[in-house]
């Protein structure tokens, strides 16, 4: 992807790895464009940054969609890179006896039909655009899941497979697609002890390898791979799956 000019628009940009991205493109010289829930970070990120604008975005909530597709149309017509990077993460316990789907629902209503209609919301407007780039934020647990996290890691999962297919699709369009598969990184996204757990890789350390990646063209097939992301991503090929996944689901 061109790396500078362009105007970017970053779902889950209030927080974590999306607002470390926003600051990194933000920095490269680039107009962007950051959505979540939480309209305080909006203001507070985006405070006396010119060039970085906050618009409130809920996933969940198809009116909110609609106001922001309009809006980004109307304020933003040149918008030429759309990062869908939002997502939540639900522990889920299959074998209690009161188990219910309504995380499992939530998780796919934000995961995965957020980035469907967020994409076919600006898709109309990135086509009409040189150097238009789709970026998705999946995760190196849609290669092997861990199984207290079921509905999060078949999300990614499904991103991971529906992301190859919208990069054929739209190959002579054309339109880049690209897939970010995070490793363990020290986000809020499965609370405030992630944040700080020393096993996960700092945010500033992956964002910094993803935009080296980035500028070098280093993402074969779209597949934008951090060093720490190897050992899931190929545990298959190199036929190390079932001791990969035992390692990660002891007990
Ligand atoms: N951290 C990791 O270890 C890791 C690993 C692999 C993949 N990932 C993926 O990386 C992405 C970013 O997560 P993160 O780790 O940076 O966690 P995070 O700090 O919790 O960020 C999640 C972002 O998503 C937004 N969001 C959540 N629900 C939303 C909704 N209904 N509508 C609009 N925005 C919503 C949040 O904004 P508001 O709360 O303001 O709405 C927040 O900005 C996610 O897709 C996650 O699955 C993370």
């Amino acid at each position: 992807m061109k790396m500078t000019g362009n105007t970017i628009l970053i779902t889950g940009g209030t927080s974590g790895i999306g607002r470390a991205l926003a600051e990194a493109f933000y920095s490269r010289g680039n107009r962007v464009i950051i959505t979540g829930r939480r309209q305080s970070r909006l203001d507070e990120i985006t405070a006396g940054q010119p060039g970085l604008s906050g618009m409130p975005l809920d996933l969940t909530d198809p009116a909110s969609l609609v106001r922001l597709s309009a809006d980004i149309r109307m304020r933003f017509p040149e918008l030429n890179v759309f990062i869908a990077n939002a997502g939540i993460s639900r522990a889920e316990d299959m074998s209690t006896g009161n188990w219910k789907t309504s995380d499992a629902e939530t998780i796919i209503e934000t995961n995965i039909l957020g980035v469907l209609r967020m994409t076919a919301a600006l898709l109309p407007m990135l086509k009409g655009q040189p150097n238009a780039t789709i970026m998705a934020t999946s995760s190196n647990l849609a290669f092997v899941p861990r199984a207290d996290f079921p509905t999060y890691c078949a999300s990614k999962a499904f991103l991971h497979s529906w992301l190859q297919s919208l990069r054929h699709q739209l190959r002579n369009v054309p339109v880049e697609v690209l897939e970010l598969a995070p490793p363990y990184v020290q986000t809020e996204l499965t609370g405030a002890q992630q944040a700080i757990d020393p096993r996960a890789m700092p945010v500033d350390a992956y964002v910094s390898e993803v935009m080296q990646l980035l500028e070098r063209e280093q993402h074969l097939r779209g597949e934008v791979l951090v060093e720490r992301d190897r050992d899931r991503r190929w545990a298959e090929r190199e036929g190390r799956y079932e001791a990969t996944f035992a390692t990660m689901n002891l007990g």
